[in-house]
């Protein structure tokens, strides 16, 4: 079994494949402290030392002179507010006199095979062969406050799954007004942290520093998991690589308000806390009631940062998506956004459909601009009608035209939002969100939708669910455009208002698993305003997120490392756009945008009617490159060999099938450098003593993939590396193809 509890040293024990997890209960109250996080032990014996009993200021049994000192450096496994742990708290409740203290102690445990679903939560998920569960449950008896500490372990991935769920056991209404995910305590090793950081267009950029004294954190307010933070947080011992160094891993399945932040103490001890952020948040839990925090994935790594992203990858795959099309190849697809914005009739689109057809795409997304007046962005969501004047014939006739060319049909739609220029808004003003006496503001000329409320999910599902049963709709692309400002639910009393920003994240839970329950078979891809919402809650419900609506593929190669050091390659939605870029201007070949795509959903974000013949082949080379290699890219492994975040120059990754037998390796040289020799970089996760054919895919030849005429040694393919050769020109891309030799 994997999770155990010692009981004669009062330790609970939970292993992963190579990781062990310790949390010890100290002094007849029981406060539940945590000993140990790290490469997997033998044995726990003895490891209670790390709690520091036996040393100054000793235990409350055995020295209640001096709580404080003792609570402000006990490794809190759940940081409790106000009675001597000067740190960051993982919980604050207001009781009815208005005091806030809290401090958690255990009152009983059980372990179980398996994982329960989180009630309107997106979590992940595994057989009882598969993940085994601790609950601890902790009680503060003076506010009648009961806390479920949960982890899950998993039996084939080293991550740890946690989430807490409040109950107020007591007679009283208590007011959470924070209630972290999870807490971790432990000694300072130097650490550096690794973050995500943006804008829209330039999503999650990697930040690397190192930690010191006082607080560092991460978060948004902005309603949506953001542009500009990322739900991630990790700590890296100095010095650490893709292949080498420790590294503890947090990341939080959300889609709203986070905070992710890691503390020195005046100790030296580290406390890395992550959960809802606790600003604007105030939730009202009345006798008998019970609030469930969402999850947060914790991975640690002894290998370097390689080998997080490989449990991450593997832990959303098996126990995260839940999509039919996890596995399968997804339809190559062909957007009509940066193809037309918003000047389109049928008659476009199903040309767009004739030509991408004959090039081997295999499915027309209409993006906005199908419903209501919406002729530019000003207008009419809300109004989930097709405009027939716009798409004669209305939508079955378009989708049928498109059916009949062999092609499926995807749709956009922005259900949580309202334009001021709508019958919706006309009709039901007080549906967005606004704060009585202020003028709510604008972004992109729209309102948010007050979707904390069911008669406002029933009545967008139910505009959405008619357009989709209308016509043979297969995919959906739902959108989210702007943050949320001016948080006032009309429907919610004053002393709730503090729910609203989660009960804005509930509400898109529920009516995205309402779509994808009266459609199961609907590919859904999730979006905001390109990569605004991409976070392991969405993936819950969509197997793919639009990554950025910056399509260019230099910036992409940034956005798609750091997507792809937590996210499956499978769930990063990229496209080949036009030149010059629409977001940066820049030219980069055709050739490149597509190996750029290759690495994620692939598919086309242009008007393929205006594509000259070389670009026009190339396309149908490219679709069949995708057909050839999705398998690998989806299923693969994934290794990170350079990046040009760190250098500025070049890029490589490289994907292998699971018995690294075959392999794909992406090179692109971003800037040329003049009188360079070959740039010799090395592979990782082949068979040290197979023999490798290598091929290169070649978009002109004949063939797809060109014989480069050299069979090289795995170990020599590792040890010693490949010598990828210096290109004609900038943001030039090999893609190399791997076969074990005699396969
Ligand atoms: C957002 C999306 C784009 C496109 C537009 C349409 O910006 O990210 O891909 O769908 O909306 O308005």
């Amino acid at each position: 079994m994997s999770i155990t509890y010692l009981e004669q040293e009062r330790i609970f024990r939970l292993d992963t494949p190579n990781t062990t997890y310790l949390i010890g209960l100290v002094g007849t109250e029981g406060l539940l402290g945590h000993i140990y996080y790290g490469r997997r032990l033998c044995s726990a014996r003895g490891a209670e030392l790390f709690l520091r009993t036996q040393e100054h200021p000793y235990t409350p049994d055995t020295n209640a002179r001096e709580r404080v000192a003792i609570m402000d450096s006990f490794p809190a496994e759940y940081s409790g507010h106000g009675v001597g742990d000067f740190r960051e708290s993982s919980v604050r409740v207001r009781d009815k006199n208005g005091c806030s203290g809290v401090q958690l102690t255990y009152l009983c445990h059980e372990i179980y095979d398996g994982k329960k679903p989180l009630e309107g939560l997106p979590a992940t998920f595994g057989g009882e062969r598969e993940v085994t569960t601790l609950v601890i449950t902790c009680e503060d008896k003076a506010l009648g406050l009961l806390a479920r500490l949960s982890y899950s372990v998993f039996e084939d991935t080293d991550a740890i799954a946690r989430s807490v769920c409040f109950e107020n056991g007591g007679g009283d209404v208590l007011c959470l007004e924070k209630a972290m995910s999870g807490c971790l305590d432990m000694d300072n090793r130097d650490f550096e942290t690794l973050t995500l950081h943006g804008g829209w267009a330039r999503e999650r950029h990697m930040e690397r520093k190192r930690l010191g004294h006082g607080k560092f954190c991460v978060s948004t307010l902005r309603g949506e998991t953001s542009h500009q933070e990322h739900p991630f947080l990790a700590l890296l011992t100095p010095g650490t690589t893709q292949t080498a160094g420790e590294v503890y891993a947090f990341h939080f399945v959300y889609s709203g308000n986070f905070i992710a932040q890691a503390e020195i103490s005046q100790f030296d001890s580290v406390r890395v806390v992550m959960g809802i952020n606790p600003e604007d948040f105030c939730w009202r839990l009345l006798p008998g009631e019970s609030f469930q925090t969402p999850e947060m994935i914790m991975v640690y790594s002894s290998a370097g940062l390689g080998d997080m992203t490989r449990c991450f990858h593997r832990l959303y795959r098996k126990h995260l998506i839940r999509s039919p099309y996890l596995h399968k190849k997804r339809p190559v697809l062909i957007n009509n956004w940066e193809g037309t914005y918003f000047d389109f009739d049928e008659k476009k689109l199903i040309d767009i459909a004739r030509e991408s057809a004959k090039l081997g795409i295999e499915m027309l997304v209409m993006d906005d601009g199908w419903f209501g007046n919406r002729f530019d962005d000003n207008r009419s969501l809300g109004d989930w009608q097709v405009n027939e004047d716009k798409l004669k014939g209305g939508l079955k006739y378009l989708v049928d035209q498109v059916n009949a060319l062999g092609m499926k049909f995807g749709i956009w739609i922005e259900p949580e939002m309202v334009s001021r220029d709508s019958r919706l808004y006309r009709e039901h003003p007080d549906w967005a969100l606004a704060i009585p006496g202020r003028q709510p503001a604008l972004s992109r000329n729209q309102y948010v939708l007050d979707i904390s409320r069911r008669e406002v999910r029933d009545y967008i599902m139910e505009q959405v669910f008619s357009v989709l049963h209308s016509a043979n709709v297969e995919y959906v692309k739902w959108d989210m455009n702007r943050p949320l400002t001016d948080l006032a639910g009309a429907a919610l009393p004053a002393d709730r208002q503090g729910e609203l920003y989660h009960r804005y994240v509930l509400g898109v839970y529920e009516m995205q698993q309402r779509l994808i329950t009266e459609f199961p078979e609907l590919l859904l891809e999730n979006c905001s305003g390109g990569g605004g919402r991409f976070d392991p809650g969405m993936l819950y419900y969509g197997p793919q997120i639009w990554c950025s609506d910056d399509a260019d593929a230099i910036e992409r190669l940034s956005i798609q490392e750091s997507t792809a050091m937590l996210y499956p390659l499978s769930s990063i939605g990229a496209h080949v756009s036009v030149c010059p870029n629409h977001t940066v201007g820049r030219v980069t070949p055709f050739e490149t945008r597509g190996y750029v795509a290759l690495a994620g959903t692939f598919g086309y974000e242009l008007d393929i009617t205006k594509l000259d013949a070389r670009d026009a082949a190339m396309v149908k080379r490219q679709t069949e490159m995708y057909r050839r290699f999705n398998e690998l890219v989806r299923e693969g492994d994934y290794y990170r060999i350079a990046s040009y975040q760190e250098n500025h120059l070049f890029d490589c990754f490289q994907i292998n099938d699971s018995r690294k037998e075959r392999a794909l390796v992406f090179f692109t040289q971003v800037l040329n450098e003049p009188n360079r020799r070959s740039r010799i970089l090395r592979l990782q996760g082949l068979q040290p003593d197979a023999d490798y054919q290598i091929r290169q895919v070649d978009m002109e030849g004949e063939e797809l993939l060109k014989d480069t005429g050299r069979t090289v040694n795995g170990s020599v393919l590792m040890e010693g590396g490949f010598p990828f050769e210096r290109l004609w020109g900038d943001f030039r891309c090999r893609l190399l193809y791997l076969e074990k030799a005699g396969e």
